[in-house]
């Protein structure tokens, strides 16, 4: 009924006006805690956290295996594709894109409320052997560069909002490795990269993502002195993926100092990979169990990572995530041949100690700095 009296209509103003006025001051801050406008709805393992806490996802798997989608579907706000968007499947021939696995990811998030960060647009471990048998000039090479990129980033443009647009480009002395994208086009390739991205999807976040740059040494100065490079041309990254496949001895005050110096320099920053492995130089021999004491362990690091992470500035706290969902799926069994757990749930979907440890570290204090 529009029956409304003037007296009641005026009794509800103060009330609409009181949640217009929150509905504002909660938007301009959630845009403030991680420069993205829309942070999607935590859940699960990220409930309470003012940042996304996400994992990357195997499509095949998603469709196949009900614990892992409905593990994903509770416990994370963002995903990333560990391999579906990657170029050897997106553009397994010249000129040939196959987006079907990528688009069923982006489907699986819009219906979950979930974010989607790119991976990867440029990165030597996924280039197509047609790519490296490429035959063409510098111009022809700079042509592949821009297509595959603004096709990739054209086709997601309405839901991928934020790219890892070139991926592990330097040595750990902090020089560019000499990658396939190098040897055609020189150092320039990187900023090309960023410069055909932007172009191509002007307001989204787009990252430089790295291994190993968490150690505040010689690879982590050679990633500033990139960013700095890039910036002197006028061109703009928004942040820095730190992978952070990192294990259980290392040392969470490093990871904080080289945390805080990207951010200090007005860069997002992406723990974009984390597996924390408790196995890394295969000294558990056969086991086929992790220890107790091993456990409790990465439970505490997770802790004292999410704790540390928790320190940046808020608008710099991008988000987390994890590279897979259960022990049984990560990659490090296949890539480094032993046993290892490194990740928040075990092979029956269930919470690690290291699940309550990101618990914990998310309802730590925040320190005064
Ligand atoms: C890995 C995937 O997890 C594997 O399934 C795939 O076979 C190879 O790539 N750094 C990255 C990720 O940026 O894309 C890699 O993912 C792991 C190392």
């Amino acid at each position: 009924m529009l029956f409304i009296s003037s007296s009641s209509a005026s009794l509800h103003r103060p009330r609409r006006l009181a949640g217009l006025f929150t509905w504002l001051l909660t938007g301009t801050l959630l845009l403030g805690a991680a420069s993205c406008a829309t942070l999607p709805r935590p859940r699960g393992v990220g409930m309470g956290a003012a940042f996304a806490v996400g994992t990357c996802v195997n499509v095949g798997k998603l469709q196949a295996n009900a614990a892992y989608r409905t593990t994903i579907e509770r416990e994370f706000s963002s995903v990333t594709a560990e391999t579906d968007m990657k170029m050897d499947v997106i553009q397994p021939r010249l000129n040939t894109f196959e987006w079907t696995k990528a688009d069923a990811l982006v489907r699986f998030a819009r219906q979950h409320r979930q974010r989607v960060h790119g991976h990867a647009l440029v990165w030597h471990g996924s280039t197509p052997k047609w790519v490296e048998q490429f035959p063409g000039d510098t111009a022809a090479w700079d042509g592949l560069l821009r297509q595959h990129i603004q096709t990739t980033v054209g086709h997601f443009k309405k839901q991928v909002k934020a790219w890892d647009v070139v991926n592990e480009a330097l040595e750990g002395d902090g020089s560019l490795s000499h990658t396939v994208w190098y040897n055609h086009l020189g150092p320039s390739y990187v900023a090309r990269a960023f410069r055909y991205a932007r172009q191509a999807a002007p307001q989204a976040l787009l990252f430089y993502n790295d291994w190993d740059i968490e150690g505040e040494g010689a690879k982590l100065n050679g990633a500033l002195a990139l960013l700095a490079r890039l910036k002197a041309q006028g061109i703009r990254v928004d942040g820095v993926g730190f992978q952070l496949h990192t294990s259980v001895g290392a040392s969470v005050g490093t990871v904080s100092a080289a945390m805080q110096k990207v951010a200090a320099l007005g860069y997002l920053v992406h723990l974009s990979e984390v597996d924390v492995e408790l196995n890394r130089q295969g000294q558990l021999g056969a086991a086929t169990q992790p220890p107790a004491e091993a456990l409790a362990q990465q439970r505490q690091f997770v802790r004292d990572l999410v704790a540390a992470y928790r320190q940046l500035p808020p608008a710099r706290q991008y988000g987390i995530t994890f590279w897979g969902v259960s022990d049984g799926d990560t990659w490090l069994r296949g890539f480094k041949h032993h046993p290892e757990w490194p990740l928040l749930f075990d092979e029956q979907y269930q919470p690690k100690p290291a699940y309550e440890g990101f618990r914990e570290g998310v309802a730590a204090p925040v320190v005064a700095r």
